[in-house]
């Protein structure tokens, strides 16, 4: 029989749609079960300040259709201190909370995996990041929101590029990981991306041009991905200016709206199913284990796992958006 009495539930880091529908399938799965739930606002900073409170089923009514996180979220400096964690850890206790799920992405469930391991706590981690750079899943919840809002964003920039016969570089989020930029750029038809994955190993830019990537074209659409390696839409765009003067180029940034909106019926059903099985999991007494999908079977990784592992990306789709875009 499982230890796990009352269940603490929590979002951190960087908000992704969805990341509501997995809190109310975690809230509603452990009250089905049995189980105590309470809300943690304000992720790893709530647990220090006290804002936690019981939830019932109707705390988590009508929220599975909203973007954001109704727990809201934060970056938590002072968490990083053992200080701040032994405090997290008496303020949990005086509540009852005998387990934890972590709603987050890298940097969550880096700090979950010390927590963890400091006070000898169950922790479940549910990977919600739009950035889907967490190893031991296909997918993260907020991805496949973020990448239709990416789609449409540069079906729209397209009209207005294919009107001036332009050339747009157009910034994605993700961190360190091009998952965004590449199947975005893929969905909306893009000339290329420019991805941090393999940013050192090829001049993508020089290679684009050289392949005469706007011969046959009124507009040219280049998708970049965030990170201090490919040095964003700007660098590029500043590249551009100095090495090839030929071409009009405007840079866009799509910044935070790609992490708004309501979340996919994709999102929806992915977050609905690892928040069940992040309660499943401490029923079978599972502990620093992340929740994952992989060939739509659901998946345990340890937290060490999980965190330290780059997920690989497929060369192949890249290759494939070259053939695709001549
Ligand atoms: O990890 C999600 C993410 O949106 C990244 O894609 C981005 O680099 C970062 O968060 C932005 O963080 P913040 O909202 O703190 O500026």
């Amino acid at each position: 029989m499982s230890k796990t009495k009352c269940v603490g539930i929590l979002t951190s880091g960087g908000d992704a749609p969805g990341m509501n529908a997995a809190i109310r399938a975690v809230t509603r799965s452990a009250i089905y079960n049995g189980l105590e739930v309470k809300g943690i606002y304000r992720g790893y900073k709530g647990m220090i300040t006290d804002e936690i409170v019981p939830f019932k089923t109707s705390n988590v009514s009508n929220i599975i259709q909203q973007g954001g996180t109704i727990l809201k979220t934060a970056r938590c400096k002072e968490f990083m201190d053992p200080a701040g964690r032994q405090t997290a850890y008496e303020i949990i206790q005086k509540h009852g909370i005998d387990s934890l799920v972590v709603i987050g992405g890298d940097g969550s469930l880096t700090g979950a995996r010390i927590f963890a391991q400091e006070f000898n706590l169950p922790i479940i981690g549910v990977p919600g990041t739009i950035d889907n750079d967490l190893y031991g899943t296909d997918r993260t919840i907020g991805y496949d929101t973020a990448l239709n809002t990416v789609m449409d964003a540069v079906d729209k920039i397209r009209d207005t590029a294919t009107s001036h016969e332009r050339l747009f570089f157009i910034e994605i989020m993700g961190r360190d990981a091009g998952f965004l930029a590449l199947n975005g750029a893929i969905a909306s038809g893009a000339e290329a991306a420019i991805i941090p994955e393999i940013f050192t190993e090829v001049d993508q830019l020089e290679d684009l041009i050289k392949n005469g990537f706007r011969k046959s074209k009124n507009s040219s659409i280049v998708l970049v991905a965030e990170s201090e390696i490919t040095g964003g839409a700007m660098g590029m765009a500043e590249r551009v200016k100095k090495e090839y003067p030929e071409y009009d180029v405007r840079v866009t940034i799509l910044g935070h709206l790609q992490r708004g909106g309501s979340p996919t019926a994709s999102d929806r059903i992915l977050a609905s199913r690892m928040g069940a099985a992040s309660i499943d999991a401490l029923l079978e007494d599972q502990r620093n284990v992340m929740i994952g999908i992989q060939n739509d079977q659901i998946i345990y990784t340890p937290f060490s796992k999980a965190i330290k592992n780059d997920k690989p990306i497929d060369r192949n789709l890249l290759n494939m958006l070259r053939v695709l875009s001549i």
